[in-house]
């Protein structure tokens, strides 16, 4: 059931908790209080897999939860973390892949996990002003100090990690994936399997739509950044909805919930070595975790792949 961070030996679960909605930015609703519970469940669920990033919240938040929830098991979890996206003081996101700014942002998230090392840091996004090869120096030169055990990148091309890995070994990427964004399959997973990179899958709940509890009538809150996603809207919501009934039926049969279906069909894929499930109440991480551990049938697989093809292909969307 463990996976490993590409040809590491630093061994991961297949469902991670995702920890960008502790960060409250586009969440709402969040609190310490549950979020510290929230992450606590992860762990005692059998999560030891923790994606984070230093732009998750202005100030760290999310690290700094981690931390607090989580230090004392430190030697039993492995927490990824990402640079090259900050917050300016006008609260506008800013993507900066200058080697100094990577460093810096680094040096940050370490003190903010009060951590001297951490198992896997990503570069989060290529940054349009400076060449990949040259925010690649920053990250050899961290993963050459020791104090990140390995190195990947999220948000990238094939040609851009063609390139990146020219300069500095690339162990894992971040793409989003789930039942209906796969455009992942096409170029992206063939280049990765043949290489031994890990593939760490964002928005497998795409989120929250596949965790089925949003119902057809749900009136998102205006504060709600999920708003924004052409998936939560119109023809398109109605269509989603649609296709969440059929995984409804098919759940109820297997005495599975939705989103344990969902992320068990996402962590089985080829190619695929952990889902980032995204949460920010303890119950969420606990089904979510459920996911794990078990497998769909021939069968029941064959119910889910027709129920996605009648859904077909979503107007997608990317994180950056
Ligand atoms: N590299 C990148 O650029 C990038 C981009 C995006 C995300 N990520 C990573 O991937 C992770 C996953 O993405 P995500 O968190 O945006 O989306 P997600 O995992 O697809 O969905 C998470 C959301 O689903 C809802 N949910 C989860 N479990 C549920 C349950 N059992 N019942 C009801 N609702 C449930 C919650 O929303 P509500 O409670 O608000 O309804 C939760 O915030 C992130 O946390 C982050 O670590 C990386």
């Amino acid at each position: 059931m463990m996976q490993t961070i590409g040809n590491s030996s630093i061994e991961i679960t297949p469902v991670a908790m995702g920890c960008w909605p502790i960060a409250g930015m586009t969440s709402i609703d969040v609190n310490d209080e549950d979020s510290l519970r929230t992450l606590q469940e992860a762990y005692q669920s059998g999560i030891n897999f923790f994606d984070t990033a230093y732009c998750y919240g202005a100030n760290g938040q999310s690290e700094k939860l981690i931390c607090r929830a989580l230090s004392r098991y430190r030697d039993q979890i492995a927490i990824a973390t990402k640079c090259g996206i900050h917050w300016n003081e006008q609260g506008v996101r800013q993507i900066n892949g200058r080697p100094e700014k990577i460093k810096q942002e680094f040096s940050e998230s370490l003190q903010r996990l009060q951590t001297g090392v951490v198992e896997l840091l990503y570069h989060h996004a290529p940054d349009p002003d400076v060449p990949v090869v040259e925010s690649a120096a920053a990250f050899r030169e961290i993963l050459d100090s020791g104090r990140a055990k390995t190195i990947g990148v999220s948000n990238y091309s094939v040609s851009q990690m063609n390139e990146f890995a020219t300069v500095c070994p690339i162990s894992a990427v971040q793409p989003h994936y789930n039942m209906l964004q796969r455009e992942i399959e096409g170029e992206l997973l063939p280049w990765v399997q043949t290489r031994g990179i890990s593939v760490m899958c964002y928005w497998p709940l795409m989120k929250g739509l596949l965790a089925g509890h949003l119902p057809r009538d749900h009136q998102f809150d205006p504060r709600d950044g999920r708003r924004k996603y052409p998936m939560f809207q119109g023809e398109e919501w109605q269509k989603n909805q649609d296709f969440m009934d059929e995984l409804r039926a098919i759940a109820l049969d297997i005495e599975k919930t939705v989103s344990q279906i969902v992320i068990n069909w996402t962590i089985h894929r080829p190619g695929i070595t952990s889902a980032l499930c995204g949460a920010k109440r303890p119950a969420q991480i606990k089904e979510s975790a459920g996911g794990m551990g078990w497998k769909l049938d021939a069968q029941q697989l064959q119910s889910i792949d027709a129920a996605i093809r009648s859904r077909g292909p979503i107007v997608s969307a990317s994180a950056v």
